[in-house]
C-alpha cells in the first residue's frame, strides 16, 4: 500500500475550456480536462495519477463489462460567493460508493485517497467549476473490475476513477411521471440500495417504455405486491401530504439518496414532520382526490429537486396543483441553493472547501 500521495499530475498539453459554451451544456456530454485514476492491484493500492481526460484500454474480457461489477456516484461541487470551490457532503458520498463497493465485492476505498484524488482533480480543473446560478460541477466517482477473466467470481483488480462535468439545470420543466406496476427496479435483498451500474442499466427498458408513452419517469413500486412507493426514475421521491413531508422508508431497493437526507434534515429544521415509511399508490391518488397532496418531486443529485406536474395511474393521468410560491420544495431549494453557493447558514457543515 503506497502512503496515498504525491498524486502524479500530467496536465494536459491543449484545455479544451475556451472552446465551451457554459450556457447551452447538455448535461453529462462535456467533461473536463482532466481525469484521476488508480488501481488496485494483488490488494493494494497503486500510486494515484491525474492525466488528460480520454479513452482508455480494457481487456475486451474486463469483469466489469460481462458481469456488472462497476458501481458510481455522483456529486457536486459549488462556484462560492467568495470565488472559491466547495464540494456538497462529499464524505457522504465516500462512504456510500463503500458500501457499493462491500455489496458488489470491490475493495473499499480509503478516504485519504477519495478525499485528495478528488479535491486536486478540482483544484486542477477550477476553472471548469461554472459561476452561473443554477450551474454546477457535477462530479462522477467510480470503480471497475479489470480483471481480463470471463470466469464467474470477483474481480482481484479494480480501477477507481474520478472525472468531472459542467452542468447546467438537469430538468427544465415539471415532470409526468407513471406509477410503474409492471417492472421493478430491485427487489428487497436486492442491491437496489447500491450505486451499481447494473441498477440504471435494468431500469432503462421500463422507463423507454414510459418515455414512449409520454412521460420523463417512472415511480417505482415494490416487487412484491406493486403497490409502494420506491423511488422516481434515477432518484428518490417525497411527497408533502397534508402538510407532511413523506417519503419511502430506506430499504434494501432504495438508494440511500444524500438530497433525500439532506431535504429531510431541512424539513426537520423548518419544523415541519416528517415521515419515512411505506407509501402505497394507492395512498398517493386518495390524497391527490380529497386534495391533500400538495406537492411531490423527485430529490438526486443530478436533478437536485424535479417537482412532479402530473402522475399517471392505471391508465389515466391526473394533474397535480401548482405548487405555491412558498411551497416546501421551493423553499427547500431556496435554503439548499443557498447553503451550496456558500450563502446561507450551513449549519449541519456539509460544505467542504476544495
Ligand atoms: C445522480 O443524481 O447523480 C444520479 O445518479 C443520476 C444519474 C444517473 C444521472
Amino acid at each position: 500500500m503506497i502512503d496515498i500521495l504525491p498524486i502524479h499530475t500530467q496536465r494536459t498539453a491543449a484545455s479544451r475550456l475556451e472552446s465551451v459554451d457554459f450556457a447551452h451544456i447538455e448535461f453529462g456530454k462535456v467533461f473536463s480536462d482532466h481525469m484521476f485514476a488508480v488501481d488496485f492491484i494483488n490488494g493494494e493500492w497503486q500510486e494515484p495519477q491525474i492525466v488528460p481526460y480520454g479513452d482508455m484500454v480494457v481487456s475486451p474480457a474486463n469483469s466489469a463489462l460481462h458481469y456488472g461489477q462497476a458501481i458510481f456516484e455522483g456529486m457536486k461541487a459549488y462556484h462560492q460567493a467568495d470565488g472559491g470551490v466547495a464540494l456538497f457532503r462529499p464524505l457522504d458520498n465516500w462512504s456510500r460508493l463503500n458500501a457499493s463497493a462491500e455489496r458488489m465485492c470491490m475493495p473499499e476505498i480509503p478516504e485519504e485517497l477519495f478525499m485528495q484524488g478528488l479535491k486536486e482533480l478540482i483544484r486542477l480543473d477550477t476553472k471548469w467549476v461554472p459561476t452561473a446560478a443554477g450551474s454546477s460541477l457535477y462530479i462522477r466517482p467510480f470503480m471497475f473490475a479489470t480483471d481480463g477473466f470471463i470466469g464467474v467470481r470477483p474481480s482481484f483488480n479494480y480501477r477507481f476513477m474520478i472525472f468531472t462535468c459542467p452542468v447546467n439545470t438537469y430538468y427544465n420543466k415539471p415532470l409526468r411521471v407513471r406509477f410503474e406496476q409492471k417492472y421493478v427496479r430491485s427487489a428487497e435483498g436486492g442491491a437496489g440500495y447500491a450505486k451499481a451500474a447494473g441498477n440504471y442499466g435494468g431500469a432503462m427498458y421500463p422507463s423507454k417504455l414510459a418515455h414512449d408513452q409520454g412521460y420523463h419517469n417512472l415511480i417505482w413500486t415494490d416487487a412484491t405486491e406493486h403497490q409502494y412507493v420506491e423511488e422516481s426514475g434515477t432518484m428518490n421521491i417525497i411527497f408533502v401530504m397534508d402538510g407532511k413531508v413523506i417519503t419511502p422508508a430506506l430499504s434494501t431497493s432504495i438508494l440511500d439518496g444524500i438530497t433525500r437526507r439532506s431535504v429531510l434534515a431541512l424539513a426537520h429544521d423548518m419544523g415541519l414532520t416528517v415521515e419515512e415509511r411505506k407509501v402505497s399508490s394507492r395512498e398517493v391518488m386518495e390524497a391527490l382526490a380529497a386534495g391533500k397532496l400538495e406537492e411531490a418531486f423527485g430529490v438526486g443529485t443530478a436533478a437536485t429537486i424535479a417537482p412532479i406536474a402530473t402522475i399517471g395511474y392505471q391508465d389515466q393521468d391526473y394533474d397535480l396543483p401548482v405548487a405555491a410560491s412558498n411551497a416546501f420544495s421551493h423553499r427547500v431549494r431556496a435554503a439548499l441553493d443557498a447553503i451550496r453557493a456558500g450563502e446561507g447558514a450551513d449549519v449541519h457543515n456539509w460544505m467542504v472547501r476544495v
